[in-house]
């Protein structure tokens, strides 16, 4: 087993030089106790380069003001956020930096969003949202809809395979369907989907599509063009940049929607947009995060020229860095889900099949029989290896696997700076902590698992099997429910 985990060590650094990347993020050498902490929190918020900090600390000493004014600092956060709305741009090719909205957070822009295109919906017309999405791409969509009058149908996903059903949502469909709210990638079980159809079934009956982008942003190429969405949000913070939100719209709809406004503020969008002072330091931030991307494409982009046909400049520089981290991240993947499937008393819910790697993004929930998620996530966070418990805001995940009422699941999300070696660290951990759930029994050291704590039964199916190499095979979660009923952050 070593030796093989030491070849996907040195393959997968043949991508990206994970000795170079850390060292652009400060933070990762801040010991804590001792010990260097493990951050496998990253789909609740990323560490920040040190030219993200940069830009922040540059921005107060050298433009700090308010925007459109006569004088120089004033000037100068103009052109910050001038600058950071096309590397935006760039980023998800967007046709124009105008199309780009910067907001506090996905949450935000996604509430008023709804806000303006309910004001153009009436009784009787149909939204449809999925049961895999964050609740920030669910509720603003219930709540016009109670407002306004309007049906909502749900599309479901599948708790044993973790994918969308996208015939199901095909079938939602009818000529009253207005919208199509969906995710790019789920927050819980890591499930890319597919967007572009789902942006196609919407167009077939001429409703928009609303991509919540933010879990996948950091893991991946996006085109909007391509894909063709009226709508895609983002977070920067998820992605290596500042706590703020990003929106992309096409520019009929930023033109043409009802968005709540104040009179004084410019008519104009994507300024009619950005309700009140915008976060200047963080857009700051968010260029710098954009320029790491930039590094990497530059760096580590060329073995992935073939993939980035028809994109120029910085364009293709930052397709070239996502498709690298994507890469790079399937062996995080590969290695997070084998590990996880060869501990006994771990339950992995989502895709865990090595040859479907292309359909996730490294981030997995799992359940730990006989500990709650909390118990499970504070023993690792002593070890200073940080993961999320909870619900995450998945609201409709965790109850389709019935979790709501049991803590939640386990959920570990790797980035690109993550290495392999900190995912062993993290499996030895757990096997660790898991074990502890196990009772040894006779004299021969073997362990056995100890009945769940609430006396539910155990796992009767099994998910998606793993390839063999995995010792053990992954379980489903729902079964093996905890006590806690913690909700976690975002
Ligand atoms: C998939 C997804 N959508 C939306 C959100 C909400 O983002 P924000 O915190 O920027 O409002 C999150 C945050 O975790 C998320 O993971």
């Amino acid at each position: 087993m070593a030796a093989k985990q030491k070849k996907t060590s040195s393959k997968s650094e043949t991508i990206l030089n994970l000795t170079a990347v850390r060292r652009r993020f400060p933070s990762l050498k801040e010991k804590v106790g001792g010990v260097l902490p493990a951050f496998f929190d990253n789909p609740g918020g990323t560490q920040v380069t040190g030219g993200v900090i940069d830009a922040i600390r540059d921005y107060y000493l050298h433009a700090n003001s308010n925007q459109h004014g006569e004088f120089h600092t004033s000037h100068q956060t103009d052109k910050v956020i001038d600058s950071a709305r096309t590397a935006m741009a760039d980023f998800l090719n967007a046709p124009s930096a105008n199309s780009i909205v910067f907001g506090a957070n996905m949450t935000s822009l996604t509430f008023a969003a709804s806000r303006a295109i309910g004001k153009t919906l009436t009784r009787g017309d149909q939204i449809i949202v999925t049961h895999m999405d964050h609740d920030a791409n669910i509720a603003p969509w219930l709540l016009i809809a109670r407002d306004h009058g309007l049906k909502v149908r749900w599309a479901e996903f599948d708790p044993a395979t973790g994918r969308l059903d996208l015939e199901g949502m095909q079938k939602l469909i009818t000529p009253k369907t207005r919208l199509i709210a969906a995710g790019y990638a789920s927050n819980a079980l890591g499930t890319i989907n597919d967007v572009k159809r789902i942006v196609e079934m919407a167009h077939s009956v001429g409703a928009m599509a609303y991509i919540d982008a933010v879990q996948y942003a950091p893991h991946g190429p996006i085109n909007v063009q391509e894909l063709d969405a009226d709508f895609l949000v983002c977070s920067s913070y998820k992605f290596f940049g500042p706590h703020a939100g990003i929106l992309y719209g096409k520019s009929e709809h930023l033109t043409n929607l009802p968005v709540y406004k104040v009179r004084p503020s410019p008519a104009a969008s994507p300024e009619s947009w950005e309700t009140g002072t915008k976060n200047h330091e963080g857009i700051a931030g968010i260029e710098a995060a954009i320029a790491h991307f930039d590094w990497i494409g530059e760096t580590y982009g060329q073995p992935f020229s073939k993939a980035v046909k028809g994109y120029r400049g910085r364009r293709r520089t930052l397709k070239l860095a996502m498709t690298a981290i994507r890469e790079y991240e399937k062996s995080l993947s590969a290695r997070l889900l084998t590990g996880l499937a060869a501990i006994p008393t771990v339950s992995i819910s989502g895709i865990t099949n090595l040859d479907e790697l292309e359909d996730r993004v490294p981030t997995v929930i799992f359940t730990v029989k006989g500990k709650s998620p909390a118990q499970v996530a504070a023993e690792l966070g002593k070890k200073h290896i940080y993961v999320w418990d909870g619900n995450y805001y998945a609201l409709e995940v965790m109850q389709k696997l019935g979790r709501e009422d049991h803590g939640g699941m386990i959920r570990v999300g790797a980035a690109h700076y993550n290495t392999i070696q900190e995912v062993d660290h993290f499996l030895t951990e757990l096997e660790h902590i898991a074990g502890n759930g196990l009772k040894v029994v006779g004299g021969n050291g073997k362990a056995k698992p100890t009945a769940s704590t609430n006396g539910k039964p155990p796992a009767a199916k099994k998910s998606a099997p793993t390839k063999p190499k995995a010792k053990a095979k992954a379980k489903t979660a729902a079964q093996t429910p905890s006590k806690s009923g913690k909700g976690g952050a975002a």
